[in-house]
């Protein structure tokens, strides 16, 4: 990791915590579309240990937990993440939700083929080099089981925000704080090496709007 790469990361684990200390619960308590997609397909492929990676206050996990799934919700806000446990317990549904704190710039925490599935949702898309988010997709893969779905969404060179703000180079943009990683298509292109690539969705969400790729890849068996 270069020394900006580190400074850049550092400062928006901070400004992820304020955000959360700021706006407890911001994405609000409904599934996001993506998650209620994902559901549908691990449950087709038979998934029951499911990995989310940048799980935030939990609006997805939560979801995946109350359809049954077991989750382990990892972010690098651990305030995020005591809003999601808060939740669960309110719920009922602890039992099914773990949570760790967890860097995606580091090895994941997990042994080799140990999860069914795994969900991101506007993670990748944060503020992660492209290498870094290949050595992300590599430990991905390492987590999977054979034939294992990988269900993520990015934010891509066509959103509004794309060029717009401070720009930090690899296509990294930073508006109102938060720093953007807008996906060419040709890096998604790049992440299925090796995988089966079974869907590449076009969506919009929330209010500016984003525009998002909701990408499907599974691992041969
Ligand atoms: C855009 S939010 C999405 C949150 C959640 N997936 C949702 O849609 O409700 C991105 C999340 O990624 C987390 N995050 C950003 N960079 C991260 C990193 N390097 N490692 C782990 N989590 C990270 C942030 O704390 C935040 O919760």
């Amino acid at each position: 990791m270069s020394e900006h790469e580190g400074e850049l990361a550092e400062a928006q684990r901070e400004h992820w915590q304020q955000t959360y200390g700021q706006h407890p619960g911001m994405y609000g308590k409904e599934p996001s579309e993506a998650a209620v997609h994902a559901a549908d397909i691990f449950r087709a492929a038979g998934a029951r240990a499911v990995l989310e990676l940048g799980a935030g206050h939990g609006r997805d996990a939560l979801y995946f937990a109350r359809e049954g799934f077991t989750v382990l919700a990892t972010d690098f806000s651990p305030l995020g993440l005591e809003q999601l446990h808060e939740t669960a317990t309110a719920q009922g549904t602890a039992k099914r939700v773990t949570t760790a704190v967890h860097d995606v710039r580091e090895p994941l925490p997990l042994a080799d083929g140990s999860v069914d599935a795994v969900f991101a949702h506007m993670l990748l898309c944060m503020a992660l080099s492209t290498r870094e988010i290949h050595a992300l997709v590599a430990e991905v893969c390492r987590v999977l089981r054979p034939g294992g779905a990988f269900v993520y969404t990015v934010r891509h060179t066509g959103d509004a925000h794309y060029g717009a703000g401070v720009g930090h180079g690899d296509d990294i943009w930073q508006q109102g704080g938060f720093a953007v990683h807008f996906f060419p298509r040709d890096l998604v292109d790049a992440l299925a090496d090796g995988w089966n690539l079974d869907e590449v969705h076009a969506f919009e969400e929330g209010g500016l709007p984003r525009r998002l790729w909701r990408v499907t890849q599974t691992l041969p068996q």
